[in-house]
């Protein structure tokens, strides 16, 4: 199916690994021009020329810059003044303990996942009203809607996004200007799958047999049994892109193995 996002312009923020790369992927495949982002230049180039080579009709752009600095931010508004699609995927997550989690670090989390998705945002919106047309999402976390206890500091950020997503959705009304937020689940990203190779080091298994075991022990509540390919969330972001989601309005939308056990 041709998702109808042929030539658009997406920037995709933490594109050079996981699911910011997945979606870079996924877009690309549709002849969306993507604008690779991470604060390695040589890894962003690295990014782009494999995603030139798979999909030679595009052209993706190298968009190197640490989104929480805000110089580099505005340098790279100068660079790219105008885009179709901003998908606000970066952040940062870890397992802390509540009692040793203070007041610097809850900062750093709030700085980079939230200040910085809607520095972006903030900049963004004005030009895709006035093109009237434009897609945003906010990846957020299933730990938004169901904190774990396991990183509070990283759980408040990701219900965060989910407001913001909503407040931002009300300056669209009437245009073809959508804002969402995708809700992934425990996603295998480059980071996770060695976080499991390192815990199960000792063991003569395959990787599926450690992914099994992980899953038994420590997500119980997983209803898919595995983590999710982070190109399935490529996939789900890529028609949240695209004309026939144009029904999607402030829609925070689950992609998370079943791990939320309510209906809503
Ligand atoms: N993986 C999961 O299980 C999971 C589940 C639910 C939600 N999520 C969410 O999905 C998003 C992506 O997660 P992931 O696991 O795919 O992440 P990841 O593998 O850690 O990748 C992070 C990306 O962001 C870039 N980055 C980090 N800091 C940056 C900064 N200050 N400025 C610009 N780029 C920066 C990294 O490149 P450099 O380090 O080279 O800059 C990399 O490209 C996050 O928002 C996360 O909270 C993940």
């Amino acid at each position: 199916m041709d998702m109808g996002l042929k030539n658009k312009t997406a920037l995709v923020t933490g594109s050079t690994k996981g699911i910011g790369k997945a979606i870079a992927i996924e877009l690309a495949k549709e002849g969306v021009h993507v604008l690779i982002n991470g604060r390695n230049y040589e890894e962003v180039e690295r990014i782009l020329n494999e995603i030139k080579s798979d999909f030679p009709a595009t052209s993706p752009q190298n968009a190197t810059a640490d989104l929480v600095d805000i110089e580099q931010r505005e340098a790279l508004f100068e660079k790219f003044p105008s885009i179709d699609i901003l998908v606000n995927n970066m952040g940062i997550y870890e397992i802390m303990q509540y009692e040793n989690i203070d007041d610097n670090t809850w900062e750093k989390y709030f700085r980079t996942n939230v200040l910085t998705a809607n520095g972006l945002s903030k900049y963004y919106l004005p030009h895709m009203l006035k093109n009237k047309y434009g897609r945003m999402i906010f990846i957020a976390s299933e730990e938004a809607v169901m904190p774990s206890g396991l990183m509070p500091q990283y759980g408040m950020t990701k219900s965060m996004l989910l407001s913001l997503s909503k407040s931002l959705s009300k300056l669209t009304i009437g245009t073809e200007v959508t804002i969402n937020t995708i809700m992934p689940g425990p996603t295998l990203s480059e980071n996770v799958y060695q976080i499991i190779e390192s815990m199960y080091s000792d063991e003569d298994m395959t990787f599926a047999e450690k992914e099994k075991r992980f899953m038994t022990t420590n997500l119980p509540q997983s209803e898919i049994q595995r983590f999710i390919k982070p190109s399935e969330i490529g996939r789900l972001a890529t028609f949240v892109c695209s004309p026939y989601a144009s029904a999607f309005k402030g829609s925070p939308i689950r992609m998370d193995g079943g791990m939320v056990p309510t209906i809503f």
